[in-house]
């Protein structure tokens, strides 16, 4: 049942192209415009939204800090992204205008239930992302995106992740056409470059071999580190919890311009980063990027850069390049987070791991 692969993880990984293709199916219209259908909410509703509150929990709550940015960006509302096990406890500000967004793949874990629980009691209007059908939280949710991965059995969320991303892209591009965005041109490109992102996933996929071998280089490294920067850094975030729950290997996840802050203090000789580098056309990013790179290797670390192609700007100071399609800024962390899955996978197994049952952890957690 696992398709020929050692793990689930690793078919589910394999699943990505499928999934996010699965997730885009039937959402939009031969006209080009957006039809998301289990939506439930009005058009009016959804005008009258002056505040997005996303919440979720680990894997989950990285495609919600993805979301941020691109809801942010294309509607002009303004979004807070929150764990859900915090969101409660704060005395959150929520009236019927807020629009509390849950991101969850079971659909079934407790942190987040009880958060929309919550919001519902303060009346604002929840919308669920999720890919369970039928489960507790979307039947208690005003609204509900499903994603269209597949089920997902291995511990490790994976083909979850980019779904869910894929999913917040839609509502978010939803909105805008609901607002009648101004960004009417780059909601098609995006649109379109959303069509393509499945053969781009396939393209990191086909080049695996490369992060195998990696995994066998740095497989004795009891620490290893990830950077990036706007959505990058969510993705850092990613690559570290999956390194951590897969591999049992001490991995933190920086935003980039924090390293002088504080971090850089742990980088050592030997230490590997891996860096996530912004599109060229983001050269303002890539420039500090390109300094931070220059500054942990000048302390000894090992660097690993997951660069777009025919960008060689970082090559100079890489120990490693693994190469990533070219897509639009907002829509890297879709191709940047597949070699970091494979990483800790690889990784797990050289180590003698059970990569889909790690140690301690449960595929849904319904303790709060
Ligand atoms: O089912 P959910 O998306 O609500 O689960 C949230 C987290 O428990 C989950 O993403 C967890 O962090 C995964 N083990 C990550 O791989």
């Amino acid at each position: 049942e696992k398709g020929g692969y050692d793990w689930f993880m690793l078919k589910e990984i394999h699943e990505q192209p499928q999934a996010i293709a699965d997730t885009l199916l039937g959402r939009i219209g031969t006209d080009g415009r957006l039809q998301l259908d289990e939506m439930r909410l009005s058009d009016g509703e959804l005008r009258e939204v002056d505040k997005i509150i996303v919440i979720a929990c680990g894997t989950s709550y990285y495609a919600g800090m993805v979301a941020k940015y691109a809801i942010e960006h294309w509607t002009r509302i303004p979004c807070e992204v929150e764990l859900a096990s915090e969101f409660r406890y704060r005395d959150p500000i929520l009236d019927h205008t807020t629009l509390v967004v849950s991101i969850s793949q079971s659909g079934e874990t407790m942190d987040t239930l009880m958060a929309i629980r919550y919001a519902r009691e303060q009346r604002a209007r929840v919308l669920s992302i999720c890919n369970t059908n039928g489960s507790t939280i979307p039947r208690e949710s005003d609204a509900v995106i499903y994603t269209h991965a597949g089920p997902e059995i291995a511990v490790a969320s994976t083909k979850g992740f980019l779904s869910q991303v894929v999913a917040c892209y839609l509502l978010a591009l939803y909105f805008a056409q609901v607002k009648g965005a101004k960004y009417g041109d780059e909601i098609q490109l995006i649109l379109d470059e959303l069509g393509r992102t499945p053969q781009a996933v396939q393209q990191v996929l086909d080049n695996a071999d490369q992060i195998r071998k990696l995994a066998d280089r740095l497989s004795s490294n009891r620490s290893i580190m990830f950077l990036g920067r706007h959505v990058g850094y969510p993705v850092a975030l990613e690559g570290a919890l999956k390194l951590k729950e897969l591999a049992y290997v001490h991995a933190e996840g920086f935003a980039a311009g924090e390293l002088k802050h504080g971090p850089i203090a742990v980088i050592e000789d030997g230490v590997p980063v891996f860096v996530v580098v912004p599109p060229r056309a983001r050269d303002q990013l890539q420039e500090k990027i390109v300094s931070n790179i220059q500054e942990v290797r000048a302390r000894g670390a090992r660097t690993i850069a997951l660069v777009e192609e025919g960008d060689d700007t970082v090559v100079p100071y890489s120990d490693e390049v693994i190469r990533l399609p070219r897509v639009p800024t907002l829509l890297q962390p879709l191709v940047a987070t597949v070699p970091l899955q494979l990483f800790a996978c690889e990784l797990a197994t050289q180590l003698g791991h059970d990569v889909d049952q790690p140690r301690n952890l449960a595929k849904s957690v319904t303790v709060e």
